[in-house]
């Protein structure tokens, strides 16, 4: 679910921000105020010096209301597997009062909103609106509008915004391309039509008519592929094919992170291709749109299968740029939007409202919808 970026200027502020985090909160303090509006005015911002709760050089505690549908992980992870610790993570709902930041997972919100906290709500905090799902994934429920704080999603725009981000080389590290015994792969765990699949299913059953297509994953065979054999698998087979579940903005999973991290070529559906030239290099996919049908599509990946040298050229990027293989397993994929958001939490003290939610979220489907 996490989506994949190469900005660099982001990558770079991170940096910034992780350093110098208590830093830029104490020249916070003295800006002055400001409005700013963007995301089509959805998001209205400003600086303002309302007082926090507890002591400034103190962490601030950031509570994450309930686990992701379940789902725990240990808070530590965030300094141990990404250098953030500039906040105190907890679940302990005593602490509401007192939290600089409260996360709100957005599929764990009921229908009635009978889960949330009692008012009355400190001036002080902030609540984060945490949604992985593409919008196709996203119900509408009511009364969201007016509530939050901050976005935490893949979309740029969120008011913390989660990718893979491709990150650049330094010197002496080089790629090595991985031995190819297959050549077109793909794992599927989901079918379900309801969750925005058919496009992908459709186009997956008209291509494996004029090319092989080595399938794992519960979508289409009976098992599950073990996590140990995720990036071993992938990095076996020439193309991977990266095929999202739904068509959206900037919706570009670890789907594509993956074959870039492994050392092979993504075959993407998903947004245009210039959405995903946003994120990666032109020359490091192959986008399905390229091609008039799966059968062209197939007979250029057999025609590349024989072609060595044009083959390697979509590895040309990786001179530059390297990607940074995700964490797998349900546990793991909620931990590093959850410890941006304790970061973000710590290092920015600005007055945010989000308003209209789902105009913003559900506003941009894109993509030329595949057809039979
Ligand atoms: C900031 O706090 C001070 C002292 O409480 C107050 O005088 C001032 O008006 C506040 N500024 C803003 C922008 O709220
Ligand atoms: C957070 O949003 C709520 C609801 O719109 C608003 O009343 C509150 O002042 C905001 N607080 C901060 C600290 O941004």
């Amino acid at each position: 679910m996490v989506p994949i970026s190469s900005s660099n200027a982001s990558f770079t502020i991170l940096v910034v921000v992780v350093g110098l985090g208590s830093l830029a909160l104490l020249f916070m303090e003295f800006k002055k105020p400001s409005t700013s509006i963007c995301e089509g005015g959805q998001i209205v911002s400003g600086q303002s010096n309302i007082s926090k709760a507890g002591n400034k050089a103190e962490k601030p505690i950031v509570l994450l209301w309930a686990w992701p549908i379940g789902v725990h992980f240990n808070f530590k992870d965030c300094s141990t597997l990404f250098s953030i610790d500039s906040c105190v993570l907890t679940d302990d709902r005593s602490l509401y009062n007192v939290a600089e930041g409260v996360i709100f997972y957005h599929k764990n919100i009921g229908w009635n909103m009978e889960n949330m906290p009692p008012s009355p709500r400190p001036a002080f905090q902030k609540w984060i609106w945490y949604n992985v799902e593409s919008p196709t994934n996203t119900a509408r429920k009511s009364g969201l509008e007016h509530l939050f704080n901050l976005t935490l999603t893949y979309r740029r725009g969120s008011g913390i915004t989660v990718r893979n981000e491709l990150s650049i080389v330094r010197n002496g590290e080089e790629f090595v391309l991985p031995k190819k015994d297959k050549l077109v792969c793909w794992i599927a765990s989901n079918a379900i039509a309801g969750t925005g699949t058919t496009t992908r299913m459709n186009y997956y059953f008209e291509l494996v008519k004029h090319v092989k297509v080595n399938v794992y994953g519960q979508a289409v065979t009976a098992s599950r592929l073990r996590y140990e054999d995720y990036y071993p698998t992938i990095a076996s087979c020439k193309f991977y094919l990266a095929f999202e579940n739904s068509l959206h903005k900037d919706y570009i999973t670890e789907k594509v992170n993956g074959p870039l991290a492994a050392g092979t070529v993504p075959v993407v559906l998903g947004p245009p291709r210039e959405n995903y030239e946003e994120f990666m290099p032109a020359d490091s996919f192959i986008h399905v749109n390229d091609f008039p049908d799966p059968k062209a599509l197939a007979e250029f990946l057999l025609q590349l299968d024989k072609d060595d040298e044009r083959y390697l050229s979509y590895f040309t990027w990786r001179r530059y740029f390297k990607a940074t293989p995700h964490l797998l397993g349900l546990q793991n994929e909620f931990t590093h939007p959850i410890c941006l958001a304790c970061d973000h939490i710590a290092s920015d003290s600005s007055y945010n409202v989000v308003h209209d939610l789902f105009e913003w979220y559900h506003g941009d489907v894109v993509g030329r919808q595949w057809r039979r």
